[in-house]
């Protein structure tokens, strides 16, 4: 082995794209349904790997979810209405006179929801010539590197993340409208829109912690915003640090896989006046403990 690659797979080839999350999956055809040794080898790469990438996927929304729901039933977005004939998946177009981008900040998926998305899937249908890149994060580091001191005193508190509201204010409808042409904004149910998650949260089938807070998470439980800001300043700025991440340049055609038990990602917004356009669909996970 020379280091790039994960333990040997019969059916797949993996090459790791940094040393802290990531790598390619070569050999598989997503259009088709995987025989399940190969998707046996596939859920592997992503335990190990926390976000893995394909190259020349020729997708459509039906392909996109017959995939997504060999994980499990998918998450609908609670904000967002999907493709016209399509409510599961959502597309995420950024056009040139567009100036702000969906994801561009650290967070990780629905975790407004009770039982925020296991996983997401995105699909590249056009990519801008330059920039529009993702950056991951992987969130075992970020809790693993913490002190002793700091683990034993956030492994009791529980965030609240909130949905319907961005940090500075803004509501999520003056975000959406404002972020990308075409949306149609949902009227979320209500326990959709703040949920309290513990800030270490432990994977279902790994069984490690991991750290987690992403941008979703305007204050602690039991305290005042005012209260919870440094602590909450603090483990979201260690949990973006550059030797956490990873970053992944989008080709037409390409589709990644992440898991949001575990990770934070970043849509870089760098392409003005560049369009680029994506499809993405989440697939459901557990509460998370
Ligand atoms: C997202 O945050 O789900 C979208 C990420 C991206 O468009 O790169």
């Amino acid at each position: 082995m020379d280091g790039l690659s994960n333990a040997p797979y019969r059916y797949i080839e993996t090459r790791k794209i940094a040393g802290a999350l990531g790598a390619e999956v070569h050999g598989v055809n997503l259009a088709e349904p995987l025989p399940p040794e190969v998707l046996a080898e596939v859920r592997q790469a992503l335990l190990e790997n926390l976000v893995i990438f394909f190259r020349d996927q020729d997708m459509t929304p039906d392909r996109l979810l017959a995939f997504a729901r060999n994980w499990g039933e998918i998450h609908r977005h609670p904000y967002i209405a999907g493709m016209p004939g399509y409510p599961d998946v959502l597309e995420l177009a950024k056009k040139a006179g567009d100036t702000r981008n969906f994801g561009g900040d650290w967070h990780t998926d629905q975790m407004f929801a009770p039982r925020p998305a296991m996983g997401t899937m995105l699909w590249c249908k056009t990519a801008p010539d330059a920039g529009g890149d993702t950056l991951f994060s992987n969130q075992y580091l970020a809790y693993e590197t913490l002190s002793d001191g700091m683990k034993a005193l956030i492994g009791t508190i529980r965030g609240i993340a909130v949905g319907d509201k961005k940090k500075n204010g803004q509501t999520r409808a003056a975000v959406n409208a404002a972020t990308v042409s075409g949306y149609t904004t949902l009227e979320a149910p209500a326990e959709m829109r703040r949920s309290p998650h513990p800030l270490v949260r432990t994977h279902p089938e790994t069984g490690r912690k991991s750290l987690y807070i992403g941008g979703h998470v305007h204050y602690l439980e039991n305290m005042t915003e005012e209260e919870s800001e440094p602590l909450i300043s603090y483990l979201y700025n260690h949990s973006q640090r550059p030797d956490f991440t990873c970053r992944f340049r989008w080709e037409a055609g390409s589709l990644a896989f992440w898991d949001n038990r575990c990770t934070m990602h970043f849509a870089i917004n760098d392409y003005p006046p560049g369009t680029r356009m994506m499809h993405r669909v989440t697939v459901a996970g557990d509460e998370p403990f």
